[in-house]
């Protein structure tokens, strides 16, 4: 079962289970996912993550086994307005998610998480590395974790906790990509400028302690991250222990960086300075020594303009 599996990253993770071996529910309430998105072999519940009952019922149901747990908000900035409506919504609901599994029949669960967990960060990060979130919707990550941790032994379950980095880019299948643009995500916001007639972009800040005074962010292709998701559970499934991974590149790009090499793909582009935003740290990349080591995963789609460009490939459908 894939709570989110009508959004961005669930509808890729979708597209790489191999449907002969694997039954597919999606579980997603639509808020921010959509229909055209939901994978075709798979079955599809409109289903809350807040409701409890429903929860239940669907994992009982469908016996399912292995869960990909992704349904969240995640607009930083709205969630620095609208507390209680992320925490009801990312940490409630994942209670209810891991309740849901008593007496159940699941093994595993793989959790989305976020490299916000680990706040400002001089360097590459490490998973060991102690967690200080400081925007909000960060912290509802944070608390997430934590519960997917406790309650292992209660209900049963090993567990895969991936902290993504900033994630971007487009399926190369070119049918699914990213929906969402009020999430605030820069390669995204590049891609629907890409289509304007007097194309805008805006820069938070440039007065961060960085290189060029602009934030720094490691920028990993979707579908490498998909295939992270297969490996992790392929490898919780059988030697059933619990993991934490970081999920990025393990390189840093700055705002401005990605602006340029934009600006000579769309040269009539304005570049705006803004304040910065509440919530954004100055610079956060990934130590993925692990990630390889563990599940001898390798990038394959490392190249950010190929990221660039496959975002705008797929902002096309869009407009
Ligand atoms: N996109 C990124 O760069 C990034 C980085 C770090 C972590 N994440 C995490 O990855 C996950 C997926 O993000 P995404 O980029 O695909 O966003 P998305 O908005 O495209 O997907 C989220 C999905 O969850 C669903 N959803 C939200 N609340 C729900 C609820 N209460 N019940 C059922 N479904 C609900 C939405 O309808 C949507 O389909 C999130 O947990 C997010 O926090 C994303």
């Amino acid at each position: 079962m894939i709570t989110g599996g009508a959004g961005y990253i669930g509808s890729h993770i979708a597209e790489r289970i191999n449907t002969n071996k694997y039954n597919v529910i999606i579980y997603d309430n639509l808020v921010t996912g959509r229909k055209k998105l939901i994978n075709k072999k798979a079955k599809f519940v409109k289903g809350d993550i807040k409701n409890l009952k429903q929860l239940s019922n669907t994992i009982k149901k469908n016996d399912i086994s292995l869960i990909i747990h992704l349904a969240a908000y995640l607009n930083i900035a709205e969630a620095e307005q609208k507390k209680g409506k992320y925490f009801k919504n990312n940490v409630g609901g994942t209670l209810n998610l891991v309740k849901a599994c008593e007496n159940s029949g699941v093994k595993s669960i793989i959790f989305s998480s976020s490299c916000s967990v680990y706040g400002n960060i001089n360097g590459a990060v490490k998973e060991k590395h102690k967690l200080k979130p400081k925007s909000y919707y960060a912290f509802t990550k944070f608390k997430s974790e934590k519960i997917i941790e406790k309650y292992s032994s209660k209900y049963n379950y090993n567990y895969a906790i991936l902290r993504y980095f900033n994630v971007a880019g487009a399926s190369p299948s070119g049918k699914i990509g990213e929906i969402e643009s009020s999430h605030g995500h820069l390669i995204k916001n590049l891609a629907i400028q890409y289509y304007k007639k007097n194309p805008r972009v805006n820069i938070y800040g440039n007065d961060y302690n960085t290189k060029d005074g602009t934030c720094i962010r490691d920028y990993i292709h979707v579908t490498d991250l998909a295939n992270i998701h297969i490996k992790a559970l392929k490898k919780i499934s059988s030697n059933k222990k619990s993991l934490i991974l970081n999920c990025g590149y393990g390189k840093g790009y700055s705002v401005k960086e990605i602006v340029n090499i934009f600006k000579k793909i769309k040269k009539n582009v304005k570049v705006y300075k803004q304040n910065r935003r509440k919530g954004d740290v100055a610079q956060i990349y990934s130590d993925i020594t692990r990630l390889k080591k563990v599940l001898k995963w390798r990038p394959k789609f490392n190249n950010i303009k190929f990221i660039l460009k496959s975002s705008i490939n797929w902002e096309k459908n869009e407009n």
